[in-house]
């Protein structure tokens, strides 16, 4: 089913099928997955570990590890054109130009042996096939855009002289050196302290701002999504649960998986905290019930739980996973 979009749609992803090489055969580990993301929108992509988010992000850029997961079916689009169709040499170009992602472990992308200031320029020559002196030059002014002090200094460090917190401004320079029109950015904080956590979420929210972008923001953390998210796509187990505008979400839940999730925050807009104190644990992708895939930690299971509830409209622009959606009174977090 298609996504709410209120803005006009720049990334649709539509019933997303990925499969995983296991010691049980080919898992499905994101199954049917749908959502949008609009022109300049930010929209936070939710859930426990293991719940499918960095296997979506990876998806939609063609990075998933070859020979090991696969994109089973369904289809990605970025504007008009099919991002699942594209020649591996496409893709590059896409990646980088029009799609950049932040990984979840900044020093998995930046090379230890290399300079930050030479990343970087590397990066925009690849993609805008500058000279080496204006690729340098960029490097330095996205570093300072991302707030990097004595930029050009800083530029000649390798990765392990910068702190945690500079390393992932430099990835997020890095991403948007060459103004993607969509950034992926997978738990862009989840690393950082709970102080550098805010300036990066303000950094990264400024650029989106600056820059035009959208962004889709992987996270485990509602914290996160209520300080700069516009709208959120909650995945359980490989599937979307619910989908909607933040405010909503955050006072109407439809949802008792989202319910869950909002009552483990300690403090609306509080950072850094895990979301584990829903009873149970996800299952495992060889392991799904064969009805609703949360029932077994839903405290509103019924015997109609049972089969598999589809993803339906609970109100307009509001979608959900639970056959109880429109008879059960929900708690919010407000
Ligand atoms: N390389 C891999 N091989 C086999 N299974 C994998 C691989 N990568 C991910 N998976 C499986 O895919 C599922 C989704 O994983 P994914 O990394 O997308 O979760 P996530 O929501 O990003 O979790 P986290 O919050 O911990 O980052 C998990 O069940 C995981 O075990
Ligand atoms: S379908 Fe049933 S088990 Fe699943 S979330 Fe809704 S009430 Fe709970
Ligand atoms: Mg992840």
């Amino acid at each position: 089913m298609s996504a709410p979009t209120a803005t006009t749609t720049l990334l649709a992803v539509d019933d997303l099928r990925v499969e995983f090489a296991t010691d049980h055969g080919w898992s499905t580990v994101v199954a049917g997955t749908s959502f949008s993301v609009g022109e300049r929108e930010i929209v936070g992509l939710v859930g426990e570990s293991g719940s499918g988010k960095t296997v979506t992000g990876l998806s939609v850029l063609g990075l998933l590890p070859r020979g090991v997961g696969r994109v089973a079916s369904g289809s990605v689009t970025l504007g008009d054109r099919d991002l699942l169709g594209l020649s591996e040499r496409e893709l590059r170009s896409v990646r980088g130009n029009e799609v950049a992602m932040v990984f979840q472990e900044p020093m998995t992308s930046l090379n230890p042996a290399f300079r930050v200031g030479d990343q970087i320029a590397e990066a925009v020559r690849l993609h805008r096939g500058v000279s080496r002196r204006a690729a340098r030059d960029r490097a330095v002014e996205v570093l300072d855009l991302v707030g990097i002090p004595h930029a050009r200094r800083r530029a000649d460090e390798y990765p392990h002289e910068f702190s945690g917190g500079m390393r992932q401004r430099a990835m997020i320079a890095m991403a948007v050196s060459c103004e993607p029109r969509l950034l992926i950015a997978d738990e862009p904080t989840t690393a950082l302290d709970v102080t550098i956590q805010a300036q990066v979420l303000e950094l990264l929210a400024g650029m989106q701002q600056e820059l035009g972008m959208s962004v889709l923001l992987v996270t485990h953390d509602l914290g996160v999504v209520a300080e700069v998210c516009e709208r959120v796509v909650v995945m359980y187990a490989g599937q979307v649960v619910e989908q909607t505008d933040a405010v909503e979400l955050f006072d109407h839940p439809r949802h008792p998986y989202t319910e869950g999730l909002l009552a483990a925050m300690p403090q609306l807009g509080s950072r850094g905290q895990r979301l584990s104190s829903i009873p149970g644990r996800t299952p495992e992708p060889w392991g799904m019930p064969q009805g609703c895939r949360f029932a077994p930690r839903c405290g509103y299971a019924v015997d109609a739980c049972g089969e598999p509830p589809p993803l339906v409209t609970a109100r307009s622009g509001h979608l959900s996973r639970c056959h109880r959606h429109d008879e059960l009174t929900l708690r919010g977090a407000r």
